[in-house]
């Protein structure tokens, strides 16, 4: 069994991520929590690229101690940072999707503040990207992973309470509903992390961490 740490605290990407990964056999993928590992991890890089890079480093350095490595073994870590792009903002908010409306805001917060930005524009196009970082534990190295999917911004929330972040108001193409009105296993066949996770899943399987 191979086991892998992903570097999140989010249970929705974490769900999201297991589900998407679940038929690759002899991963297993853990937690931030379930790996015993505490703490905020840094994100102050200017690119989605280097946020995930950032991320996975800050957990590789954990977890080479001496110390750690007496009471666990992992194959390898990887992180994702994942930025909303609206054209016409400029591809803002970007990799400040997390804290577009302050520090410490709540995805309500956001989404206000992203329809305030967007009142009365008629182009509403936007699009999630997610970069992944892998960490392989024997061979070292990072490899990176992008997904990304293409919509448009609603003038008001869509939810029946499924997904998070901006979900209630990105339609992606080719859909009548948003991100928060799919089942989760529709959402990952399309969306930014469920295909970058799929080409992650493509190197697991084909190059044995
Ligand atoms: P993160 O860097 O992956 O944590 O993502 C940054 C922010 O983008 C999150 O705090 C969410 O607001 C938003 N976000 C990331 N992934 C999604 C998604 O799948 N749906 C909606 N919003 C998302």
């Amino acid at each position: 069994m191979r086991r892998l740490i992903f570097a999140t605290n989010n249970k929705h990407k974490l769900t999201e991520v297991r589900a998407a990964l679940s038929d690759v056999k002899d991963i297993e993928i853990v937690s931030l929590a379930e790996a015993g590992l505490e703490g905020e991890i840094p994100e102050t890089a200017d690119t989605l690229e280097g946020n995930a890079q950032q991320k996975a480093e800050w957990v590789l350095d954990r977890i080479k101690t001496e110390e750690f490595r007496m009471k666990n073994s992992f194959d390898g870590v990887f992180a994702d940072d994942t930025g909303l792009e609206v054209e016409a903002l400029g591809g803002a908010p970007g990799v400040y999707s997390a804290r577009f409306a302050g520090e410490h805001c709540s995805f309500d917060d956001n989404i206000d503040k992203l329809l305030g930005a967007l009142d009365g524009e008629k182009n509403r196009k936007a699009c999630f990207r997610t970069v992944i970082c892998l960490i392989e534990g024997v061979k070292g190295g990072e490899k990176f992973f992008e997904g990304r999917v293409d919509g448009q911004i609603l003038t008001e929330r869509h939810s029946n309470g499924e997904g998070f972040g901006y979900d209630p108001v990105f339609m992606p193409d080719r859909f009548a509903v948003s991100f928060a009105e799919m089942p989760l296993e529709v959402k990952n066949s399309i969306s930014h992390r469920g295909l970058a996770v799929k080409k992650l899943a493509e190197y697991l399987v084909t190059f044995k961490v």
